[in-house]
């Protein structure tokens, strides 16, 4: 049993984030823009996560109409984070360990406790493992999952290769990339230049560019995931988009989420982005404003997950 184990003793995390950029990984940081401290993310990649709780339940459903359930006794979440997904995904598949597999101990330790709270402490084990170097240690799977996770890896062909091989046959690979933006608020807000969140849209692909190019062994492919299946020695075995769909007036966990959300925006692309956006998000994020998001009643929060999934021989 994997549980608890621990393979690699001194490295703290990964190297960066596609919910956003943000403050500089003080661990490793070597001044560049794109290295984040995940530690410090955990509350907000799980807060992410549960809203989108929905989705991913409705994403294993269906990945349990492609591989069957029973056949399914060892499953990996690969670059898990806070485990929310990995508890999904162990309630979708019942007969399997779930092994949540992430580079950050605080986030394991939040995934450790989530399952024990969800009754389910019996079959979720973690795994620390730095990737890509420690994907031949994560042992054999039925199914992988690689929730956003892929893409802090520099070389994804190789990395993906190295996930195929985990994989016993007739077993499922399953990617979640793309999909679309968060979108949290009108395209007029009454303050500022409308259209805020579509420039930082804009903003922050070009962050994600750098993210990637910075990464270590990174090499520039298209993100064409069937063909990167295909190459790996998989078989395509179908994509579908899942969406997160919470209207105004959202509850304040909500509310919550786009706080942070833009106060990542504001902190990593501030430099980025034109002087009358600056003066708008800083109003968006001043509790003393009544325009600001603390108060606003048009908020909303709209994002869509694309599940990409591959099968093996
Ligand atoms: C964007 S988060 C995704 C978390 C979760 N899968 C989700 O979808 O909400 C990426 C996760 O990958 C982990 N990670 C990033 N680079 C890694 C690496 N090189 N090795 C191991 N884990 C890594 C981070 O610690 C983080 O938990």
């Amino acid at each position: 049993m994997t549980q608890h184990r621990e393979t690699h003793p001194s490295h703290g995390g990964g190297h960066a984030h596609d919910h956003g950029p943000g403050h500089a990984h003080h661990g490793h940081s070597h001044g560049h823009d794109t290295e984040l401290d995940w530690g410090r993310l955990a509350p907000l990649l799980e807060s992410q996560a549960e809203v989108a709780g929905a989705a991913y339940r409705e994403a294993a459903a269906w990945l349990g109409t492609l591989v069957p359930a029973s056949g399914v006794r060892r499953l990996l979440d690969v670059g898990s984070g806070p485990g929310v997904i990995t508890a999904v995904l162990a309630e979708a598949f019942p007969y399997a360990e779930a092994v949540a597999v992430d580079g950050t101990p605080e986030l394991l330790e939040r995934a450790r406790a989530r399952a024990e709270a969800q009754g389910l402490g019996a079959r979720v084990a973690t795994l620390r493992a730095e990737l890509p170097e420690e994907t031949g240690s994560l042992g054999e799977a039925d199914l992988l999952w690689a929730g956003n996770s892929l893409h802090h890896i520099g070389d994804q062909g190789a990395a993906l290769a190295d996930f195929a091989k985990l994989i016993r046959p007739g077993g499922l690979v399953a990617l979640v990339e793309g999909g679309l933006a968060p979108r949290h608020l009108p395209r007029d807000i009454g303050i500022g230049r409308p259209g805020l969140e579509a420039r930082l849209d804009a903003e922050h692909a070009d962050w994600f560019a750098r993210m990637r190019a910075e990464l270590p062994g990174s090499t520039r492919e298209p993100d064409d995931w069937r063909a990167l299946f295909v190459a790996a020695g998989l078989t395509p075995a179908g994509t579908r988009t899942f969406l997160v769909d919470v209207p105004a007036p959202v509850p304040q966990v909500v509310r919550e989420l786009a706080v942070s959300h833009f106060e990542r925006l504001r902190e990593g692309l501030g430099e980025h982005v034109g002087a009358e956006d600056r003066a708008t998000l800083d109003r968006l994020l001043d509790p003393a404003d009544e325009q600001s998001l603390h108060h606003r009643t048009d908020l909303f929060h709209l994002t869509a997950h694309t599940v990409h999934t591959a099968r093996k021989g």
